[in-house]
């Protein structure tokens, strides 16, 4: 059976599946199918500028759905399956893990499942040119002490939260599937990302607007936790790269060579915001900056050694963290109504869950 030059994006109306989606018209040719939820974390009107462009199409339903799974594959023969779909946020795995369990193992399970049927009819050489891109996290190797040096590939897997545990448990399957089957999958494991769309549950979202509306800016803990900030844009073209030159059976640590703080991110959040749009009525923003209970387990510190994809397929991260953070202040700055609708009683609830008496 024959290939099309389309890709199958699961979770293409997330915060990195959609702006994958996007980012993909002007570099790539080749039509794009969405599959997603739409749980409280996917929004399709992120997809809103595609809308009648015969190029996109957008298919409400679940990755642990095997009918529709096959049905899909069937009618759009992809070339490709790039698989962002999960649950995504460690503290929600933390108050109730089983979600994360179902879309992130289960899901996935099922989506390498139809992949290989539909695979195993192909003609040799579309067999050779199918790819199953697995997007995964840094989560997954656990936590570093400060004077270690950051996540390679070969570096092993120790998570520590019910999130990273279920993507672990994930792209075991997937590596699992080229090792017995041969599938030619590609995992990649990514540091946090941040930039347009992000659904403000995470911190740079939920900092950005808090500080904005004069809230308090909760910090967990002492605030010298460290992750490896990434623009999403970068991550998109990374993907991009190594679907089109990446080897299958490879995994490929994506990183944005930018190790901050958590102090050191919202204080930075504060003073931009204190400069573009400075409030005499909330004074200087850090002063909003509140320590509250920590979250349990929680990891330390994230760092990525990029190296391997630089030096194999020629990415390497474009955005300084300087400039990425200010074009997502304004871009939040510039999409009032994207936010206000996407905080619905869903996410007051999620606030009151996660945030009181912490
Ligand atoms: P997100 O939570 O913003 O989006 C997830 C999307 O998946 C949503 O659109 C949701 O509706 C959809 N989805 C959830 N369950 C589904 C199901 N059962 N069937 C179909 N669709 C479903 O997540 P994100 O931050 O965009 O992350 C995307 C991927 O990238 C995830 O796999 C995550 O583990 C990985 N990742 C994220 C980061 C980060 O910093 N956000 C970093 C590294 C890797
Ligand atoms: P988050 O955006 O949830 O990403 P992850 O836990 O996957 O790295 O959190 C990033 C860091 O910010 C993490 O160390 C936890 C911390 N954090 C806070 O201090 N306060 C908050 O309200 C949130 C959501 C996160």
């Amino acid at each position: 059976m024959e290939l099309t030059d389309t890709i199958l994006v699961t979770g293409g109306a997330g915060f990195i599946g959609s702006n994958f989606v996007l980012d993909w018209f002007p570099h790539e040719d080749g039509k794009i199918v969405t599959l997603d939820k739409l749980t409280y974390a996917g929004n399709l009107s992120n997809l809103d500028s595609l809308a009648g462009d015969a190029r996109h199409t957008f298919v409400p339903g679940d990755i642990c759905d095997a009918d529709l799974v096959r049905d899909l594959l069937e009618k759009h023969r992809p070339r490709a399956i790039v698989h962002f779909a999960a649950e995504s946020h460690v503290d929600r795995s933390i108050n109730d893990p089983g979600e994360f369990i179902r879309t992130n193992v289960q899901g996935t399970f099922n989506l390498l499942e139809r992949a290989r049927r539909y695979w195993e009819e192909l003609e040799e050489r579309h067999r050779q040119q199918f790819r199953f891109v697995q997007i995964s996290t840094d989560e997954v190797y656990g936590s570093l002490r400060p004077e270690e040096p950051a996540f390679c590939e070969s570096t092993p897997y120790s998570p520590n939260s019910p999130y990273a545990a279920s993507k672990a448990a994930a792209d075991h399957l997937v590596r699992a599937y080229h090792h017995t089957y041969r599938l030619p999958v590609l995992t990649t494991n990514c540091s946090n990302n941040y930039g347009p769309y992000q659904f403000p549950e995470k911190l740079i979202p939920l900092m950005l607007l808090n500080a904005l509306e004069g809230k308090p800016l909760p910090i967990y803990g002492d605030g010298m936790n460290i992750r490896d900030w990434l623009y999403v844009q970068d991550h998109c073209a990374a993907i991009r790269c190594v679907l089109k030159k990446g080897s299958p059976g490879e995994t490929y640590n994506i990183g944005g060579r930018s190790e901050l703080t958590n102090l050191q991110v919202v204080t930075t959040i504060c003073d931009i915001l204190d400069e573009i749009c400075p409030d005499p009525s909330l004074g200087c923003r850090r002063s909003q900056m509140t320590f509250v209970r920590d979250r349990p387990g929680h990891d330390r510190r994230y760092a990525i050694d990029a190296r391997k994809i630089h030096n194999d397929l020629g990415w390497s991260p474009q955005t300084p963290f300087e400039q990425g953070i200010r074009q997502t202040i304004l871009w939040y700055l510039g999409h009032r109504h994207w936010v206000s609708d996407i905080r619905t009683g869903a996410y007051q609830e999620w606030l009151q869950l996660n945030y009181r008496g912490r």
